[in-house]
């Protein structure tokens, strides 16, 4: 049973393939020939064509001699290993729809020679297309953090020691005032404190780091003060190897993806906390300005329950001052997508109410502690 056809004949039972076919991604099958051996519904769409038309012709009647998706599809084949690429060129003269999809690749254990194709038309090439922004907007915000440090910082510290001369010589009113201003001359130098991370840029020095031990620091950190009535679940994959990283700084992403995920939550019922890990070998993103793929297969994700990010914060949250607290400085984010990317990794976030997950991908360590 194929796509939208409702006979049965090849003997796949009609649960699944209607399963498949509600589902908004393209999923097909190749045969060693590069023949369909099955599409659901969203791959006709994709093809632009009927099942019968998919049936009658070959992959490479539809994409190029030089698509990289043939290739990819060839590589699985040859090697019978799951491959995912994200931003994959899927242009061609045949088709006029999307031309940008994330590609996920598997060979099919029960059929040597054959794969399953499922693609992921915009998803992760928007979002690594965000991520760039993220990082564009995190550099716009190294010039003003540098002159925020020198332009505030000294000017604040003399009004702090005039207030502290005043508090000396007023009286228990006078007093009052005078520690306003020193409070709220640390709150700003703080705030300016935070900023300067945005101006440093050094080449992050990096070390083969176990992710656990650094989710374990931020759990201990967490459950001892903001996260004390939250239940935080842990779902780690225990042969994940080292991730090439600059630990302190991976402690300060988590924590601010973990601490933003609990305040959301605060006073929620059964607010509950998921931190996961996973080794993903197939995973690589484009190098910046080159042809080469990185490969990020370190999986680490933060999910909270709570109520979503509204829709029209998802764009630019991770810019610097975007905030919804009242409190907030908003730079939790921005620092977060500044280290990720400075480790030459990738953050994305979905988000709907009840179901909140930012997902990190990082470099396995290689033995070379700098970028
Ligand atoms: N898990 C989440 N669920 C819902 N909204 C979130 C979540 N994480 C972040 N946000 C939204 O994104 C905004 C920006 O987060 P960010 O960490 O950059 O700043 P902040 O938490 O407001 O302030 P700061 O981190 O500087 O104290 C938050 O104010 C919040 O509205
Ligand atoms: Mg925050």
């Amino acid at each position: 049973m194929w796509g939208r056809e409702t006979d049965q004949d090849d003997g796949v039972s009609a649960l699944p393939v209607s399963m498949l076919n509600a589902l908004p991604h393209p999923i097909f099958m190749v045969g060693p020939h590069g023949d369909f051996e099955f599409a659901n519904a969203s791959a006709e769409d994709f093809f632009q064509t009927s099942i019968a038309m998919l049936k009658s012709r070959r992959l490479d009647w539809f994409l190029p001699d030089a698509s990289p998706m043939r290739t990819l599809i060839e590589q699985v084949q040859a090697s019978a290993r799951p491959v995912n690429e994200y931003q994959v060129d899927v242009s061609s003269p045949r088709m006029t729809g999307a031309s940008w999809v994330d590609v996920y690749v598997s060979p099919v254990a029960e059929k040597p020679g054959s794969v399953v194709v499922l693609l992921q038309v915009r998803s992760m090439a928007e979002k690594l297309g965000r991520q760039l922004t993220h990082r564009s907007a995190a550099r716009t915000v190294t010039g003003l953090a540098a002159m925020l440090a020198h332009e505030i910082k000294n000017p604040l510290s003399g009004i702090r020691g005039a207030a502290q001369l005043l508090e000396a010589a007023g009286n228990e009113d006078d007093r009052a005032l005078t520690r306003l201003i020193t409070d709220e001359t640390d709150r700003i130098v703080r705030l300016v404190d935070r900023m300067e991370v945005f101006s440093d840029e050094r080449p992050v020095e990096r070390d083969p780091v176990n992710i656990h031990s650094v989710l374990e620091h931020v759990k201990s950190l967490a459950k001892s003060g903001f996260a004390r009535d939250i239940e935080i679940v842990e779902l780690y994959d225990p042969s994940i190897p080292k991730v090439m990283g600059n630990r302190d700084q991976l402690i300060q992403v988590l924590l601010n993806l973990v601490k933003n995920a609990c305040e959301i939550m605060a006073g929620q019922s059964q607010a509950c906390l998921t931190l996961t890990t996973a080794f993903r070998p197939g995973m690589s993103v484009a190098a910046q300005g080159s042809s080469e793929r990185i490969s990020l297969p370190i999986e680490v994700t933060v999910q909270d329950n709570g109520p979503g990010i509204p829709d029209d914060m998802q764009s630019d949250m991770f810019d610097p001052f975007v905030t919804s607290k009242t409190n907030g400085s908003g730079l939790g984010l921005a620092l977060v997508a500044k280290i990720i990317g400075d480790h030459g990794g990738v953050i994305s976030c979905d988000s709907a109410p009840g179901a909140t997950v930012f997902k990190i991908l990082m470099p396995t360590w290689t033995g070379r502690k700098e970028i």
